[in-house]
């Protein structure tokens, strides 16, 4: 069942205006949550970042914390998600409907959507790493609002699939900014770099819980921006993200990562990271 608009909806029934801002223009904001055994990951860090997306697109929402907690905790319910189950949870905010028109209606009524379906943790992959393309950003310069315009996040994965890869690293003119739906890290010598939570990268939970794990760990940390060419030189890489938690990176471009098996910073991390789901 999805939720739409104040409405528990079938598959196939859905109804959405169209002239909601969230078609015309990609008017709008979400969140992906994940739920791990029954319940929701990081339920305070995503809202926050919601918010903060809703802020900077002057876009009231007219849900609190709790309010829209209990949306979400409705929604797993009538799709069946408790227990031990691992799943997602999909949550948009447009700007409504309104007669088409560039700037923002004076009149705006928000319409939340979202969705939630069992989904397993990527073991596999996580266990023995992914391979990823080098794709440019074309994406706008506000990555760090989490808005619905996801095109050319699309493309450049698109791209990645094309040529055999699992993700994309992106990069803007050779500096390199994060993946088509993560973040991304690179090791060198024991250190770990990743691209400053500026407008070009979108601040990634996960990259943040993982910042905080590496620090715990005793690693050092630089939030500095690094070239394609540092990336090529790096003894191990991995993408943090909600779907993707603390993922390898083995080979880029078909020329291996390091010694081309998941690195042992990266396992570290990982193993870190699972204690934080448990
Ligand atoms: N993507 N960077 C981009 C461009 C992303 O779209 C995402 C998340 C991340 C990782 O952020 P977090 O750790 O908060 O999930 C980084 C979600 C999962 C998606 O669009 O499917």
């Amino acid at each position: 069942m999805y939720y739409v608009d104040g409405k528990w909806i079938e598959p196939g029934e859905a109804a959405v205006h169209p002239e909601d801002r969230g078609y015309q223009f990609g008017d709008g904001i979400y969140e992906v949550f994940r739920i791990y055994q029954g319940k929701i990951y990081q339920w305070d860090s995503h809202f926050a970042r919601l918010q903060r997306s809703a802020n900077e697109l002057q876009l009231a929402l007219p849900w609190t914390n709790s309010e829209l907690k209990a949306i979400a905790e409705q929604l797993m319910e009538k799709n069946g998600i408790g227990g031990s189950d691992d799943a997602i949870l999909y949550m948009q905010v447009t700007r409504g409907a309104a007669p088409r028109q560039h700037e923002y209606p004076d009149n705006q009524r928000p319409v939340l959507s979202a969705f939630a379906r069992h989904k397993e943790r990527p073991h596999a992959e996580l266990k023995s790493g992914i391979s990823a393309a080098l794709v440019p950003d074309i994406r706008w310069l506000r990555c760090d609002i989490k808005s619905l315009n996801l095109l050319g996040a699309a493309m450049a994965k698109q791209q990645a699939k094309q040529s055999g890869a699992f993700e994309a690293i992106l990069h803007r003119d050779g500096i390199v900014t994060e993946g088509s739906a993560s973040n991304l890290f690179a090791v060198k010598d024991g250190v770990l770099h990743t691209h400053p939570a500026n407008h070009l990268i979108l601040h990634g939970i996960t990259r943040q819980i993982v910042i905080e794990l590496a620090q715990t760990l005793s690693l050092e940390v630089r939030e500095k921006a690094f070239r394609t060419e540092f990336l090529r030189q790096a003894d191990e890489l991995f993408f943090t993200g909600t779907t993707v938690e603390v993922m390898p990176v083995i080979s880029v471009d078909g020329q291996q990562v390091g010694s081309g098996r998941v690195g042992e910073v990266t396992r570290k991390l990982q193993v870190a990271f699972e204690a934080t789901i448990a």
